[in-house]
Formats: structure tokens, sequence, C-alpha cells
């Protein structure tokens, strides 16, 4: 199956469009013809990414809508804006991932990762997806992760949020199936944005995060997926063969081979256990 959009009149919805994969999504959706309503939470990045759009496509309408999807708030704020525009596209891609043993993490990060990652995403995807029914056409491309086909350890709470994220959206890919709306996981890999910096700990060590790919590619991928109405999109040949590995191993076992590629450095790890 392949979606069809309205072009005209549709608008794309973009969260943590600020940086990262959310503003090459802004770019490569424009280029579409869509309007774009761009959310993140830091407002001067998120109009310079608007403007760029505005430069490159200026027949599109750009808004932007600064607030943090982690209250409840920001999430409202945002479903406001919603009213008397036709989304085409929901891009649900706002997030953020800690890392480090979870007795040692903060609290509060932990809860607001998964107030961003998962319950924002599952209020917007409520917000959007009865009007594309009734409509008959849209997409929903939920960002996940290669961390959610086998448990994150040392990344525990984000990989949880992820394998949430695949397997809602496997779930809405399947009672969707035939109505035009599409619903898609998008899973990359290691990649260079700034989610990185953002994990708040040092993890050039890492085996996982060692090399990180290019964005562009990933979101091109997604919205080819998109468009072609598949349930999970994993760009990458090194990506997919680890997909494949966490999806057919036991999870004890994916659990420990997970720990090994992301093991804290030496000075990090506590012998005293
Ligand atoms: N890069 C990778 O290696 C990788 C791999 C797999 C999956 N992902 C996923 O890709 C998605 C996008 O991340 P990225 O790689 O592009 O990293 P990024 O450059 O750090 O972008 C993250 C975006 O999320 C937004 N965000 C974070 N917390 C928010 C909050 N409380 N409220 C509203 N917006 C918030 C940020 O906007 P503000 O700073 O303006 O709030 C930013 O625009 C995330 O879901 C991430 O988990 C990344």
């Amino acid at each position: 199956m392949s979606i069809q959009l309205d072009k005209g009149t549709g608008w794309a919805v973009i969260t943590g469009a600020s940086s990262g994969f959310g503003a090459i999504f802004a770019d490569q959706l424009a280029k579409r013809g869509l309007s774009l309503l761009l959310a993140g939470r830091d407002e001067r990045r998120l109009s310079a990414v608007a403007q760029q759009v505005r430069d490159s496509a200026p027949d599109i309408a750009v808004e932007v809508v600064a607030g943090d999807l982690g209250t409840a708030a920001g999430v409202d704020a945002l479903t406001a804006r919603f009213d008397g525009r036709v989304v085409e596209v929901l891009v649900n891609n706002a997030g953020f991932g800690t890392y480090g043993r979870f007795s040692e993490l903060d609290a509060d990060r932990e809860h607001e990762l998964v107030a961003v990652n998962v319950d924002a995403l599952v209020r917007l995807t409520h917000a959007v997806l009865p009007g594309m029914l009734a409509r008959g056409r849209g997409g929903i491309v939920n960002v996940a992760s290669t961390i959610s086909f086998q448990p994150g350890t040392y990344q525990a709470t984000y990989g949880a949020s992820k394998a949430f994220v695949l397997s809602l959206s496997q779930a809405l890919w399947a009672e969707t199936r035939g109505s035009g709306v599409t619903v898609t996981a998008l899973c990359p890999g290691p990649t260079r944005t700034g989610f990185v910096d953002a994990l708040g700990s040092d993890v050039s060590h890492t085996a996982i995060y060692r090399r990180l790919a290019a964005p562009e590619p990933v979101v091109a991928a997604g919205l080819r997926a998109m468009d072609k109405g598949r349930a999970v999109a994993v760009p990458g040949l090194r990506n997919r063969i680890m997909a494949t590995g966490g999806r057919l191993s036991p999870g004890w076992l994916s659990a420990l081979i997970s720990g090994r590629l992301l093991r804290p450095a030496a000075a990090t790890v506590s012998t005293s256990r």
C-alpha cells in the first residue's frame, strides 16, 4: 500500500524539530509541499530551523510551538494548535536517552524520559489518528530505535521506552491497515545528532556509540517506509543485523550482550556488587 496525502492544505507536525532528525524531517517534508508545525522547547533553535525551511520552500507555511512535552501543559499547548488544521503527517520524534546503572541515575530524569518518549507520543497520536481515519488518509512516523529490539542494559528506561514505541506502532499499523492511514516505527541505530551529548555521560568508549551514522539517510528511509505503508524501518545493514539478533535471542541473553556493548568505562563500574 502507498499512502496519499493532500499537500495543498495539509500540515506535518514534527516534534523535536529544533535539532537532529527533527530538523531534517522538517526539511524533507517541506520539500514535499506540506506546511509545517514544528515543536520543541528551544524557541531560538526552532525559529532558526523554521527560517531555513522558509528559505528553501517559500510557498509553504511554517509555524513553531515552544513547549515541554514532558508536561501535560506542553502537550496540550501543541494539540491546541491542531484545531482547524488537516494534519496529514505526524512525526513523533522528540525524545532523549540516559546512560548508566538504573540505580544510580536521577529518578526525575527517568520519569521525564517516560513522559516525553512514551506519554507525549501516545497523547499526540490520539489527537491526530481519529481525524486521519475519518479522512481516510495520513501518516504517523514514530521514532523508535534499534534498542527497541532487546533490553537496553545501562540504558534500561530508554530501551524500554523505545520497545514501547515499536510495539505500539506495530499494533496501530495493524489496526489501521486498509484505512488509508499508516503508522511506521523508524528504528535508527547510533546517529550523529544532539542525542549522544544529551545522554549526560560520555559513551564514546562503548561499542555501540563508537561509530555514528549520518542522519539524513535515516530520515529519508523513514519517510520512504511511511510512503510504502511499512510498519517498521531499520535503516542500515549493520542495524538490521543487530535488530534481527535482538529479536531472535532470548531476553536474558540479549540483555547480557547489550550490557557488554554498552558497558560503562572501568572507572565507573562498581566491583562491590
Ligand atoms: N541519534 C541517535 O543515535 C538515535 C538513535 C535512535 C533513536 N533516536 C531517537 O531520535 C529522536 C530524535 O533525537 P535526535 O537523535 O535527533 O537527538 P537531538 O538532536 O538531541 O534531538 C532531540 C529533540 O527532542 C526534543 N526534546 C527533548 N526533550 C524534549 C521535551 N521535554 N519537550 C519537547 N521536546 C523535547 C529536543 O528539542 P529541545 O531541545 O528544543 O527541547 C530535540 O529537538 C529521539 O526520540 C531519539 O530517542 C536517536
